[in-house]
């Protein structure tokens, strides 16, 4: 590809010790991402064509089967299966030789094999809250649209997370196969209502529902030129590679004629309006590389591999809680984003995911937990995707490890090997959702408080307590509902308990503080209450309650909370 290359992880290694070395060589070949996209855009469909095209399976529909294919891999919960849902977060990594990283790299690097990690991310916007702490844990986001619908809600949500985090965003444009709209017009939508400028490195050759390949734009001098066309040929039900021609511009225009010419005239004018790939300008979050594609049929796949490679950035440094940058070759240490229970219902295990800032990780080693000072042991070290668990014996930068019954971690935990590091925790997102929690009968009582401490732990829901209450019926605070079914779901499987959930009549929270907390307290539709990490809410009936309360008393402390969306 004549596209950039990412830059390297350091511009010379030489002078290291070798095993600092090995850590920037691995680092450098590594690419984490995840796939952004509202439910439906084709996520499922997308990651079984990438484990296609990187041959971890031979044929599409083994890994996210979908009606009438094999099982999906991730249906670890009843509920999950009832709702034709992920709820669970899981990470697939794969090797993938990129036929363009045979150029030698920067560092004279010859046929790099690259390490995809894909972590996956649940699609439900109820669980946007997860998907944010899996959003910490990547370098780079692919978004998925559906060609006929455009920009969606979720998509949008998920968008501004990222920018917010200042993750690249790599866009793809999917089931270009059927009828969907006019490319320019989808362009025109992203830069509009988000604010990124698009730069399409493939441009579809023939409209939506006639797709028969993609025109390759130069970069550099030659860009905007229409460089190749790779031309498609489908599969039987699209679960093989698709074969690839790759033609030059007066071959493709022998045979696809018209369609071809009206391809190059938008590749074109898309330069005259500035729409090229600038590297700098995708690491700043100010444009991003648009590919065309069809996950079903296979078309594209390859091209939005090439470009992770390419042009996403391998994992760099990391700044800790004093903003000072833990780089990939210091010593081992890795930010919990997510921990999980009862993925296995033969287990009933709790898993920890980690994602690897620095160092090497090695399977037995034992850590320093920052938030509690304690020794950690690493023996069951995993890599899991679906139902497949493997045993990880090694981990570089940008690798995701789940640790098996790791119950004093929680999300945005810090793990490392001397010296000490600890990174910025991970902020909560304000909740909406508000129920009481109460344990069914008072002879399970033990049983319910330690199945809300733990749920609390793993940020499944916040707890919230207050003495009125008391502490036999906390409140949950969730971003979506279906946060709170989890919850009844899990402490009845996992705890033998049955919980009653009573919705209860607040739609807001904010911040505030001791010296407020009286007043707040005597007011009609408002109670103060301590999250489990020591903050003081507010939680209020309605909006215009609020807006009453602050015009009424302005001394009082109510901040918005940390909203990542
Ligand atoms: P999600 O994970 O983002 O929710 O989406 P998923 O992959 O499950 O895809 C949603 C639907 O869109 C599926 O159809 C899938 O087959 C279809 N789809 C995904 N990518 C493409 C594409 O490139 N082209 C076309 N034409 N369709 C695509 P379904 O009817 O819900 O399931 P199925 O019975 O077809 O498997």
């Amino acid at each position: 590809m004549s596209t950039p290359q990412a830059p390297a992880a350091s511009p010379t290694d030489a002078g290291k010790p070798a095993s600092s070395r090995e850590v920037l060589a691995e680092a450098r070949r590594r690419r984490t991402f995840a796939v952004i996209s509202h439910p439906d855009a084709g996520k499922s469909t997308l990651t079984e064509a990438l484990a296609l095209h990187a041959k971890v399976i031979s044929e599409a529909g083994a890994v996210h089967g979908k009606a009438g294919r094999k099982s999906t891999v991730s249906d670890w919960m009843e509920m999950e299966k009832a709702r034709g849902i992920s709820v669970s977060s899981t990470a697939l990594q794969f090797n993938y030789s990129s036929p363009e990283s045979g150029e030698p790299g920067a560092d004279g690097d010859a046929d790099i094999v690259n390490v995809i990690n894909l972590v996956d991310t649940p699609g439900h916007s109820d669980f946007s809250e997860d998907t944010y702490r899996v959003l910490t844990a990547v370098d780079a986001a692919v978004m998925l649209i559906d060609a006929a619908k455009g920009l969606e809600p979720q998509t949008l949500k998920l968008f501004q997370v990222c920018r917010h985090r200042g993750i690249p965003v790599i866009t793809v444009i999917n089931k270009w196969d059927r009828p969907g709209r006019a490319p320019l017009e989808l362009l025109d939508e992203i830069d509009e209502r988000i604010g990124l400028t698009p730069t399409p490195l493939f441009w579809p050759v023939g409209i939506a529902g006639d797709f028969r390949g993609l025109l390759r734009r130069g970069t550099g001098d030659a860009a905007g030129e229409a460089v190749e066309y790779i031309r498609f040929t489908r599969t039987a039900g699209g679960a093989k590679i698709a074969p690839e021609e790759n033609l030059s511009p007066d071959e493709a225009l022998e045979r696809e004629g018209d369609t071809w010419t009206e391809a190059a005239e938008e590749a074109e004018l898309l330069s005259a309006s500035g729409q090229d790939h600038d590297q700098e300008m995708f690491l700043a979050g100010q444009t991003s590389p648009v590919i065309f594609a069809s996950a079903m049929l296979n078309f594209g796949v390859r091209q939005i591999l090439d470009t992770l490679v390419a042009l996403a950035p391998p994992p760099g440094a990391r700044l800790d809680i004093a903003d000072k940058p833990r780089n990939v070759d210091d010593a081992f240490s890795a930010v919990v984003f997510k921990v999980q229970a009862g993925m296995d219902t033969a287990h009933r295990d709790r898993l920890a995911f980690m994602r690897v800032v620095s160092g090497v990780f090695e399977r037995g080693m034992v850590v320093t937990h920052a938030q509690t000072g304690k020794p950690f042991a690493t023996k069951y070290a995993l890599t899991v995707f679906g139902r497949e668990r493997t045993t990880v014996e090694n981990a570089y930068p940008g690798d995701v490890v789940g640790l098996v019954n790791a119950t004093a971690l929680a999300p945005g935990h810090t793990l490392y090997v001397e010296p000490k590091v600890e990174f910025p925790p991970i902020p909560s997102f304000a909740p909406e959702h508000f129920a009481i929690l109460r344990a069914e009968s008072a002879s399970k009582y033990k049983q319910f408080r330690k199945a809300v401490d733990q749920l609390d732990s793993e940020g499944v829901v916040q707890i919230l307590r207050n003495d009125i209450r008391g502490d036999a019926s906390p409140v949950m605070a969730a971003v979506g509902p279906m946060q709170f079914e989890v919850v009844a779901a899990r402490m009845k499987a996992e705890y033998n308990v049955d919980p009653k959930i009573e919705p209860l009549g607040y739609a807001l929270a904010r911040r505030t503080d001791p010296a407020s907390e009286v007043e707040l307290n005597r007011q009609r539709g408002v109670e103060v209450f301590t999250r489990s990490d020591g903050v003081l809410l507010a939680l209020v009936s309605d909006k215009w309650r609020l807006q009453y309360i602050q015009k009424e008393l302005p001394d009082l402390t109510l901040e918005p909370l940390v909203a990542a969306t």
